[in-house]
């Protein structure tokens, strides 16, 4: 018999209006979800020439998608997730994505995702599953010549496999918005470098020969970063030198967005939206 799914956790979801899950998020959830809105909105005019009949397609893919919709911690406001922030995008710049591919490993999620994005007129495949494991399944469902968008927002390095960005960066024209846990990697490094075997191995392959394992200094994380963007790079793909820094609301460093692509112009309109923070770089 298979398993049934974990329940969903009192303290991260709790029902919203129409009986749906939504989750409960901090306030910066917002700043992120506002960067991927710049995004979809700047890359309309490209979009545009791979819509209509006789068109490749251009898609969008959320891989970690999350139930759609949140509250913001403390307070009544609610908000869209990621997958509906790119969609309305899309929609309001009257160059709507031709199919949003969304997943996630909890079963529940990604069928509250489901609803709300057909009821808001998307067309919608979707997959259970954890990212490393349906990849395949989404990529044999996009066209090759069409314009992709993935947007991958894990709560955790270990989440993220190298192997997920290597399977994406297969297709020609695919733009990647990328989150890296610094949290993570600044609290665990240590431990990590310590250990036989780690979330890091799986996210960034070789990393242990980016740092020696008995000097773990304030340089060492950026190193492991520089490895994983040289990894990024050997696949062809460029990342965006403006790496955004989102702060939690006690200013403390939460994560980057990192954003990877093939074309210069798609880092050209990622560097034009991002605020760039100098902190908040790699610092390559
Ligand atoms: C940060 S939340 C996503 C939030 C969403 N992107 C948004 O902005 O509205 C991360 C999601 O990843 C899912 N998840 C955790 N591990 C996963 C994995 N290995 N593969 C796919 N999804 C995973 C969780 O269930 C959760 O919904």
């Amino acid at each position: 018999m298979p398993r049934p799914p974990p329940r969903l956790r009192p303290e991260e979801y709790e029902p919203d209006e129409d009986g749906l899950p939504r989750a409960i998020v901090g306030a910066w959830v917002k700043e992120k979800h506002l960067r991927l809105q710049h995004y979809v909105g700047a890359t309309r005019a490209a979009r545009r020439n791979y819509i209509g009949p006789g068109n490749a397609g251009a898609t969008y893919i959320d891989l970690f998608c999350g139930p759609a919709r949140a509250r913001i911690e403390q307070t009544t406001e609610v908000i869209d997730g990621s997958p509906l922030v790119a969609w309305r995008q899309s929609f309001a710049d009257g160059v709507p994505f031709t199919s949003v591919h969304i997943a996630d490993a909890h079963p529940q999620l990604v069928e509250a995702t489901c609803i709300r994005l057909k009821s808001a007129d998307a067309s919608v495949h979707e997959d259970v599953g954890k990212a490393a494991s349906v990849v395949d399944r989404v990529i044999a469902r996009l066209d090759p010549y069409g314009l992709h968008f993935a947007f991958l927002d894990p709560y955790g390095l270990k989440d993220l496999p190298f192997e997920v960005l290597r399977r994406l960066a297969s297709l020609k024209r695919m733009d990647m918005l990328i989150h890296v846990s610094v949290l993570g990697l600044q609290r665990n490094l240590k431990p990590f470098a310590r250990s036989r075997a780690c979330a890091l191995d799986s996210f960034a392959p070789g990393w242990r020969s980016a740092v020696d394992p008995r000097h773990i200094d304030a340089n060492a994380r950026a190193r492991v970063l520089a490895h994983w963007r040289d990894l990024l790079r050997s696949l062809g793909v460029e990342v965006a030198d403006a790496i955004e820094l989102v702060r939690a609301d006690d200013n403390q460093p939460l994560y980057w967005l990192a954003f990877a692509a093939r074309h210069p112009l798609a880092i050209q309109i990622w560097e034009r939206i991002s605020q760039i923070d100098r902190q908040g770089r790699f610092g390559f």
